[in-house]
C-alpha cells in the first residue's frame, strides 16, 4: 500500500493559466510507495560489524532495517514480523505460525547453509520466497572441525599422550561446501580423505582431490574419522546409527558440525556403552548430552554454544550476501538460491 498526498499541480493547467489563477490549481494526487522494511531476527546475534554492513546495505536500497536480536521468546519474533517485507535469519525458526503473522512478507533469507528452520511448503503456500546463503560460513565450520579433532586427539589438552591425525583417514559424509574446506585443510594435516555425497559423481568428488566411495557402508568401515556434512531431512534422521558406527575402524571419531538430529543418539550411546575406544565430538549438543558426559567423559566433547558460523569473517559473509539478496528480490525480483 503506497502513501497518498494531494497536492496542486500547475502542469495540469498549463504554464499560463498557473500563472494567472494559482487558487485554481486543481488537486492532484501522488502515490509514493511506502518504505519497504527487512527485519534482522536474530537469536544468537551477528557480530557488530556484520550488522552495521548489513544495514548500510539495506537502507542504500531505500529499505529500513528492523531488528530483533537475543530474543527469548516466539511471541517477540511473531510482534516482529506484523510488517516488515523480508526477514533475515540464521538457526531461527520460520513456521506457519510466523509466517501467518508476517502479513507483508515476501521474503525470507537464511544467513547460513542448513535450511531446515524455515518450512518451505508453509512458506510456499504464504507466497514467500524462501532462500539460504551456500558456503557463505562454511570454512569457518571447516575450521572448528578442525579445533575440535586436534583438542580431542590430544586428550583435550590434558597432557596425557594424544595422537596425531597425520597418515589417519578421514570420511566426509556428504561433500558440499563445508566437506570441501575439511578436505582442503586435513590434506594439509597429511590425511587420507574420502568423501561419499548421493547427488555427485565420482568424478566430480575426486576432482576435489579426495576418494570417492560407493556408498555409506564403506564410507564408515573405511574411515577412523567420519565428519557428518549431510542436512537434516527425512532421509538423514536418525541414519546414523548403531549398525552403521559399529563397523568404523578402530579408535573411531564421528564428529558432527552439521545436525543433531542426523545421529541416532540411542544407538551412539549403545556402542559407546560397547566400544570403549569409540569417540564423539559435536557443535550440535545431542538432546541426551548431559547423559553422555556422565558416562564417557572425555570420550565426548560437545561446544557449550554452537559455534560453527561465529566468526567475524562468517558473520560477515553470510549476513552481507543475505543482505544483498533480499534486497536483490525486493528491488529487483531476483530470485538466485530460491529454495522452494
Ligand atoms: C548453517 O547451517 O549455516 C550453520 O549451522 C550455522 O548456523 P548458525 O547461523 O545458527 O550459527
Amino acid at each position: 500500500m503506497g502513501i497518498s498526498i494531494m497536492v496542486k499541480d500547475p502542469h495540469i493547467l498549463g504554464k499560463e493559466s498557473a500563472k494567472e489563477d494559482q487558487t485554481s490549481w486543481p488537486l492532484f494526487e501522488y502515490n509514493y510507495p511506502k518504505s519497504m522494511k527487512i527485519l534482522i531476527a536474530t537469536e544468537k546475534p551477528f557480530a557488530a560489524a556484520a550488522v552495521k554492513a548489513m544495514e548500510e546495505i539495506i537502507t542504500a536500497a531505500g529499505i529500513e532495517v528492523v531488528k530483533l536480536e537475543k530474543y527469548t521468546e516466539k511471541k517477540q519474533l511473531l510482534e516482529a514480523v506484523a510488517a516488515v517485507d523480508g526477514i533475515i535469519i540464521r538457526s531461527d525458526i520460520v513456521d506457519a505460525e510466523v509466517l501467518d503473522a508476517a502479513k507483508n512478507l515476501k521474503i525470507v533469507v537464511r544467513a547460513g547453509a542448513g535450511y531446515d528452520n524455515i518450512d518451505l511448503a508453509a512458506a510456499t503456500a504464504h507466497n514467500v520466497v524462501a532462500m539460504n546463503t551456500p558456503g557463505q560460513n562454511a570454512n569457518a565450520v571447516a575450521e572448528l572441525v578442525f579445533g575440535m579433532l586436534l583438542f580431542q586427539c590430544r586428550n583435550q589438552f590434558s597432557g596425557a599422550a594424544g595422537t596425531e591425525l597425520m597418515g589417519k583417514t578421514l570420511g566426509l559424509h556428504a561433500f558440499g561446501n563445508v566437506a570441501r574446506n575439511v578436505a582442503r585443510v586435513a590434506k594439509g594435516f597429511g590425511m587420507e580423505v574420502y568423501a561419499y555425497d548421493p547427488f555427485l559423481t565420482k568424478e566430480q568428488i575426486e576432482s576435489a582431490g579426495v576418494k570417492a566411495v560407493e556408498s555409506i557402508p564403506e564410507l564408515y568401515s573405511t574411515c577412523q574419522y567420519v565428519s557428518l556434512h549431510c542436512p537434516a531431512t527425512k532421509e538423514t534422521i536418525g541414519s546414523i546409527n548403531y549398525d552403521l558406527l559399529k563397523t568404523m575402524p578402530k579408535n573411531a571419531c564421528l564428529i558432527n558440525t552439521a545436525r543433531k538430529e542426523v545421529v541416532d543418539e540411542a544407538g551412539l550411546m549403545k556402542l559407546m556403552e560397547e566400544r570403549a575406544d569409540f569417540k564423539y565430538i559435536a557443535d550440535v549438543k545431542p538432546a541426551a548430552a548431559d547423559d553422555f558426559v556422565e558416562k564417557f567423559g572425555t570420550r565426548v566433547f560437545f561446544t557449550p554454544k554452537k559455534s560453527g558460523a561465529q566468526t567475524a569473517e562468517a558473520n560477515s559473509n553470510a549476513g552481507i550476501a543475505a543482505a544483498k539478496q533480499s534486497v536483490g528480490f525486493l528491488k529487483e525480483g531476483i530470485d538466485r538460491f530460491k529454495l522452494n
